[in-house]
């Protein structure tokens, strides 16, 4: 699904940004260009990017802080 037809991002394109390691909507803003120019998406590439970082909290165990 297309989230930002003024820079053709889709959800997957989101999705792979938080699989690369972003967790912050700016720097998702700064890399892949989504909701920076209309603005129209910006609901839209917000729920779909906190979608993607919620599935990929409950996939991974990476980013869990391990005590002793
Ligand atoms: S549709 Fe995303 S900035 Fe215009």
């Amino acid at each position: 699904m297309i989230v930002c037809l003024c820079h053709r991002v889709s959800d997957r394109d989101i999705a792979a940004a938080v699989q690369a390691g972003t967790r912050c909507f700016d720097v998702l803003q700064d890399d892949l260009r989504v909701a920076s120019s209309c603005g129209c998406c910006h609901d839209c590439a917000r729920e779909v990017f906190d979608s993607a970082l919620a599935c990929h909290a409950g996939t991974s165990s990476s980013d869990t802080v391990q005590t002793p």
